[in-house]
């Protein structure tokens, strides 16, 4: 099925300010914006426009209850220079799941790719070409309904935006554990890209920095015993050489793409991955043991992130020098390639797009 989006191009593009050696991180915002209204019972008014404020009125449900989700992935531009959308239907698909569980309306895959598409065509000159630079893209859904009722709401805004990012160089990470605070509960949100999860995760962000230390590493809610993930990342120990990654069947783990993409290059290189459930209690002995070769955190930002330490009920566990950390190395070089199009695609996870729009 083809959407009919109308197309509403800027008069005179800012690529002209923009200078792509030194791009602050989400804070430059590409020429155009991708948005779409749902009321009665459907997604209408597809339109990309001037990236533009949105004027919401005071009441409107997603300022009051956090009924928000939304999706990140990055596009980058082959040698040749065109644009290539990686894995794009399983952040669509991962939206929907979020959307399932925020009670709001699924946005068709079809409508998403081809918002995407269009969108990522018209400002296509908006994709860096420094080595690790991209063009992040923002899917969002929010209510939209003028009332203050607690219920789900029955009008949404579904909305793509894209930024230019520069290389993310991700420095080794320090972690910790925190008693007082969880992130989530089965039953709960935590495989949903909803704001809420968010909102929620600041504060012990905010102490776990205080304290000298990067990012939160998040333990299950009942025992505290479970490994879970890390900040905005999926986790990954490599053990006496198996990998392992804590499984995200019980729902409280974010499916990261990048952990899913993982996976697969790992196995078919021939490594064993174990999904299952993983202890604190086990890496701390294989630390301590000396088989903790390696753990990194993985998502769309950083790719990978080496742990440097982690820290636990007041000790503080440390991990070998990076660059003895031979595969999460290769990981993220095999995964920057692929998403480059510096290598040939045997798992035809890139997508290449035509562009469609010249703005001039
Ligand atoms: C809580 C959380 N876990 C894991 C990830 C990694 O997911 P992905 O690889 O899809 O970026 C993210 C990032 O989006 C996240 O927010």
């Amino acid at each position: 099925m083809t959407y009919n989006i109308d197309v509403n191009l800027v008069n005179t593009s800012r690529l002209s300010e923009i200078d792509f050696d030194n791009i602050p991180f989400g804070r430059v915002f590409s020429d155009h914006i991708f948005i779409a209204d749902y009321y009665d019972g459907a997604w209408r008014d597809l339109r990309i426009a001037p990236y533009q404020p949105l004027s919401l009125n005071p009441a409107t449900a997603v300022l009051h209850y956090s009924q928000t989700i939304f999706e990140g992935m990055k596009v980058m531009a082959n040698p040749e220079g065109t644009p290539l959308l990686f894995r794009p239907e399983m952040h669509a698909k991962r939206l929907n799941r979020s959307a399932q569980r925020m009670a709001m309306p699924d946005v068709p895959e079809e409508l998403f790719m081809q918002a995407l598409y269009e969108l990522i065509g018209i400002d296509h000159k908006w994709i860096p070409s420094g080595a690790e630079s991209a063009l992040y893209v923002r899917p969002v859904m929010v209510a939209n309904d003028p009332y203050i009722g607690v219920r789900p709401a029955e009008t949404y805004k579904f909305i793509i935006f894209t930024a230019p990012v520069g290389a993310y160089y991700s420095k080794p990470v320090k972690l910790t554990t925190l008693d007082k605070y969880v992130r989530a509960v089965k039953g709960g949100t935590g495989f949903a890209k909803a704001g809420g999860n968010y909102a929620a995760s600041l504060l012990p962000q905010r102490e776990a920095q205080e304290m000298g230390f990067d990012q939160v590493m998040w333990l299950d809610s009942e025992e505290k015993k479970y490994i879970h993930e890390c900040g905005t990342m999926n986790l990954f120990f490599i053990i006496d050489g198996k990998v392992i990654t804590p499984s995200t069947e019980e729902g409280t783990i974010l499916e990261g793409i990048t952990r899913e993409r993982f996976i697969h290059i790992l196995r078919d290189s021939g490594y064993t991955v174990e999904e299952r459930p993983i202890t604190i209690q086990e890496v701390i002995a294989a630390s301590e043991n000396g088989t903790l070769q390696d753990m990194f955190g993985a998502g769309t930002a950083a790719v990978v992130a080496s742990v440097e330490l982690f820290h636990h009920h007041g000790t503080t566990y440390k991990l070998p020098p990076v660059e003895e950390r031979l595969i999460s190395k290769q990981l993220k070089l095999d995964l920057n390639n692929l998403r480059s199009g510096k290598v040939t695609d045997k798992f035809g996870w890139t997508h290449p797009l035509k562009v469609l729009q010249e703005v001039i």
